[in-house]
């Protein structure tokens, strides 16, 4: 699942590098799509994406500050 996970947001980061829009896709009913795709019994599929042009210019939710999360040599101490 770790691997997938960062395969897609590779995938993601690639569409997006060439002007492509994606969104990754884990909420839906996962037996129909392999139904559908005709995956075999022995595959799950655990997450799509839609890629393509997108229609209208997103804009990204606010971040944290990177200070707010990584941290050197020691997880930091609570005041
Ligand atoms: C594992 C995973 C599953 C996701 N499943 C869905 C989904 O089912 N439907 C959806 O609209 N977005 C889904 N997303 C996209 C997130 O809602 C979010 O838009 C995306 O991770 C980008 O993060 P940001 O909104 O902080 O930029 C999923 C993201 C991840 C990492």
């Amino acid at each position: 699942m770790f691997d997938a996970g960062l395969a897609m947001q590779n995938l993601a980061l690639a569409a997006h590098a060439i002007g492509l829009g994606t969104v990754i896709v884990g909420l839906f009913e996962h037996k129909k799509v392999e139904e559908i795709l005709g995956v075999p019994e022995k595959i799950e599929v655990v997450a799509m994406t839609p890629l393509g042009y997108r229609a209208t210019e997103g804009t990204a939710p606010k971040r944290k500050e990177v200070t707010e999360f990584v941290f050197y040599d020691k997880y930091p101490k609570k005041d």
